[in-house]
């Protein structure tokens, strides 16, 4: 693993969004693998901007999220797919048939699992997966638990990810119950993953994914195993690392 450690916001997003346009100059057909959340935000505005200066474009690219809430309606505000068209794909080149969001709102959930890991089995496999992790060690919205999915599966989402996801919501009781998810193995076959850690309340779950035991009670852990894993940390997150 590369890990890295920023003293400044700017370092901090400038280094994520340069490697992933980088990819983009290279391989203008790039597979991304795209995460929600606050963690990528900053990267996704830098490469807004990148490709206003006419630095990058995304063109011929393709994408793939790792999740998206069961139940709410696909134009909600707090959707997966609302959160990635305001804060990345309504301000870029992308085709946006290119892009994909688990469809949570299918009527059958089952099928549309089995149907984005076919998706990804054609078309994949993802160049650079970028990731977020939870509090207690989550990716994608891989929990941690006794076992892990390999594939795309629908999870029941702990209360403690649907408290931390309740300032989004009016209340927690508006917080959607399950998710539809990538699972650890889908995540794991990207070429390279990018993943995005800010914040002293991170600072044990990354420490224990990347010097821990591998465990599914850590999923992150389990990128432990993967050849080609940049992390990137702020001050807080990085906390430990001297
Ligand atoms: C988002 C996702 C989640 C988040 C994680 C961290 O698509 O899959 O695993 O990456 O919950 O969220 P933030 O960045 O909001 O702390």
């Amino acid at each position: 693993m590369n890990i890295m450690k920023f003293h400044n916001d700017e370092d901090f997003v400038q280094t994520g969004a340069s490697l992933v346009a980088s990819l983009l100059q290279s391989n203008p057909k790039a597979v991304l693998g795209l995460a929600t959340g606050s963690s990528p935000i900053g990267v996704y505005e830098r490469l807004v901007q990148m490709y206003r200066g006419g630095l990058v474009s995304f063109a011929k690219a393709s994408s793939y999220n790792l999740d998206e809430y069961v139940g709410l309606p696909t134009d909600h505000p707090e959707t997966y797919r609302s959160f990635m068209n305001k804060h990345l794909f309504s301000h870029i080149d992308i085709d946006l048939s290119r892009t994909h969001v688990p469809n949570g709102s299918a009527k059958d959930l089952e099928a549309e699992c089995l149907a984005y890991d076919q998706m990804l089995e054609s078309n994949g496999p993802v160049d650079l997966q970028i990731l977020g992790i939870g509090s207690n060690g989550h990716i994608g919205f891989n929990e941690p638990d006794a076992g892990l999915s390999s594939g795309t599966h629908v999870v029941d989402l702990l209360q403690a990810t649907r408290e931390a996801n309740a300032r989004f919501f009016p209340s927690i009781d508006d917080v959607p119950r399950q998710a539809i998810t990538m699972g650890v193995g889908s995540i794991l076959k990207a070429r390279q993953i990018l993943l995005l850690v800010r914040g002293a309340e991170k600072a044990e779950a990354i420490r224990n994914a990347v010097q821990g035991p591998i465990t599914t009670q850590c999923p992150a852990s389990l990128l432990q195993t993967h050849p080609n894993v940049v992390v990137l940390l702020d001050e807080g997150a990085g906390q430990w690392l001297k």
